[in-house]
């Protein structure tokens, strides 16, 4: 099986990178993936993450993890290429330079955003680059609220502007917070809550995808 890069994607500070990183990483990983994670993000959110998974977690499927300056990416991804069958790269609020890289080197971009207008907008450009790039992008939606219509509307406007979205979604759950906070992915911190269905949900849809 060929390996793939992922690219997690996204202007806007806050729209929930980090998490998708660390729900689809954690939920291959549970399916025998071989899984690495990049932080290219000088905040080393990912980085955090992973020294308390490190510290606390025992019996969890093992993850690579490499922190690199955006302009060793490169570098870095020839190597873990040889060793692992996925690898998710989690980039910074971008600024064109630091995310190009990572968007030129992906094979598949996913773009997460809330449904709501200025976070679909600032999807904007993620998927110009994806598309300077040729590189396939879908946006995620996440943060989604229990009720209302907020996906169906959000994703009308994504469709007029030529973005496609998956159809599986992240909820606003406190189930990602809490996991995050112990190193652990939803999958294995709670694997019967509603988020991790959402989770597995997610993967079955780019499962067909990921094993190329
Ligand atoms: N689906 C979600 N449900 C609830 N909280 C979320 C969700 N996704 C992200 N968050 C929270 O939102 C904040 C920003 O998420 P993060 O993944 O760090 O965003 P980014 O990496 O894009 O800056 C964090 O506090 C995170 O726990
Ligand atoms: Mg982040």
């Amino acid at each position: 099986m060929p390996a793939r890069i992922v690219t997690v994607a996204q202007q806007k500070g806050g729209a929930g990178k980090t998490t998708l990183v660390v729900q689809l990483a954690t939920a291959c990983a549970a399916r025998g993936f071989g899984v690495a994670i990049v932080d290219i993000d000088p905040q080393a959110t990912l980085a955090h993450w992973m020294r308390l998974r490190e510290q606390g977690a025992r019996g969890v499927r093992e993850l690579r993890f490499s922190m690199v300056g955006g302009w060793r990416l490169g570098v870095e991804l020839d190597r873990l290429l040889r060793d692992v069958e996925l690898v998710f790269v989690d980039t910074p609020p971008h600024a064109e330079s630091e995310a190009k890289g990572a968007i030129r080197r992906a094979d598949l971009v996913l773009v997460p955003a809330q449904p709501s207008p200025p976070d679909l907008w600032a999807s904007a450009a993620t998927f110009d680059l994806a598309r300077k790039e040729g590189r396939p992008a879908r946006l995620v939606w996440t943060r989604v609220p229990p009720r209302g219509r907020a996906v169906e509307e959000a994703g009308a406007e994504a469709a007029r502007r030529g973005w496609p979205a998956l159809s599986a979604v992240l909820g606003n759950r406190r189930s990602y917070v809490a996991s995050f906070a112990r190193g652990l992915g939803v999958i294995e911190a709670e694997p019967r809550s509603a988020a991790a269905a959402e989770v597995e949900a997610l993967v079955g849809e780019l499962e067909g995808w990921l094993r190329g």
